[in-house]
């Protein structure tokens, strides 16, 4: 994100109106998803950067109280998508809604029932943890009574209380995203938007911060609103959807997801990898493809495939690995493509040749 956008995003606050800050939410609040109206509306949107079709025509909802994921590979298009329903961009065509207001007509009204957490990060490093949070504070116009518990309660959330009156720019990244998820959550939002919250951090620090979006949504009434690359981020969510190339593919929960591909996959590693395809392809009537630096497919059962396998291929088999359908099973059944690839290539070419893996489908 750009420092201009930085800056619109900093003075996302309720304006000039302090009385329209928003309360703490309850704490303990339950999730009630079906009797409350949608969290998040979006329908037909586009997003054209002139040439560059960033959205390309999406519809969904989020219900109040979920957590939903948007996974996709590298300018899939989710920031520009979370930039709309922040307000820092405007839609093409289509609408939005946040908290029941129009992301065009009611921006103001938007920005005070978000919190926001950038894919870059936008503390002020020669602040202090707490130095930051009081400036958000301000520019939310948090009621000043409640700007210290809170304050507390967020950096308690966030296990950074001992370490609030530390500068930033000594904090590691993880604390850096941490104290940026507290700042997000200080002015109460309704919806809490995420983009990659945990994007270049170690497993460690990945799950630590998943543990406190977890806890967060048995604290306060909350919907959130995440990216992701990371598959297995994406099992944390209610329902997750898949965007390639700006549109959404599928649409579903987790589960539903993996038990709509079905199948298992078999990857092997074989002395020669080309007449392995051939010979599945004449031998079982399989076609398989090189993924991740293996012959990839999918059978229905693969434990009683392997021992086939084995008996009537002629090409040598180094190694065979079996796994049932993850959210990458899912993402290359609608896609053509696994997410790595997708990430690694970005190119032209690696799309043809998801393609034509494609077209046996
Ligand atoms: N301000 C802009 N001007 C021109 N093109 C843009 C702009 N912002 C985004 N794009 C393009 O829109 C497409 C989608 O970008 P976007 O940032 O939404 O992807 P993303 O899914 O968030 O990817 P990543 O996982 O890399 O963050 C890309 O082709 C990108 O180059
Ligand atoms: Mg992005």
């Amino acid at each position: 994100m750009d420092q201009q956008e930085a800056s619109v995003a900093t003075q996302a606050g309720p304006g000039t109106d302090g009385a329209d800050a928003p309360a703490p939410a309850q704490a303990g609040a339950g999730v009630q998803l079906e009797t409350r109206p949608p969290a998040v509306e979006v329908s037909g949107l586009t997003k054209s950067y002139g040439d560059i079709e960033a959205v390309r025509g999406i519809d969904f909802e989020v219900a109040a109280g979920e957590t939903f994921g948007f996974l996709g590979p590298n300018g899939a298009g989710k920031s520009t998508t979370i930039k709309i329903l922040c307000t820092l961009a405007r839609p093409t065509a289509g609408r939005a809604s946040v908290a029941g207001h129009d992301v065009v007509r009611e921006r103001d009204a938007v920005r005070r029932n978000i919190g926001l957490v950038f894919q870059d990060t936008t503390l002020d490093n020669y602040l202090s943890g707490t130095q930051n949070l009081r400036f958000h504070a301000e520019l939310y116009a948090v009621p000043s009574a409640a700007v210290e518990p809170r304050m507390k309660q967020v950096l308690d959330m966030v296990g950074l209380w001992d370490r609030r009156d530390s500068l930033v720019s000594t904090y590691s990244g993880g604390m850096q995203r941490r104290l940026e998820i507290a700042r997000g959550l200080l002015h109460a939002p309704h919806v809490l938007f995420l983009d990659e919250p945990t994007v270049g951090l170690d497993p460690q620090t990945r799950s630590s911060i998943w543990e406190y979006i977890n806890d967060l949504k048995t604290r306060e009434d909350i919907t959130i609103f995440l990216t992701t690359h990371y598959m297995d981020e994406a099992e944390h969510c209610d329902r997750i959807a898949i965007i390639d190339h700006g549109k959404i593919v599928a649409i579903d929960t987790p589960e539903a997801l993996k038990a709509s591909v079905g199948k298992d996959r078999v990857q092997i590693q074989t002395a020669d990898d080309a007449a392995a395809i051939r010979e599945l392809a004449s031998v079982f009537g399989i076609e398989a493809a090189m993924h991740e630096g293996a012959v990839t497919f999918s059978v229905e059962s693969g434990e009683e495939f392997v021992p086939q396998l084995f008996a009537r291929l002629t090409v040598p088999i180094r190694s065979v690995s079996v796994s049932r359908p993850s959210l990458d099973d899912v993402f290359m059944s609608y896609t053509g493509t696994t997410i790595r690839d997708a990430e690694a290539s970005g190119t032209d070419h690696m799309r043809q040749m998801a393609a034509r893996f494609r077209g046996r489908r």
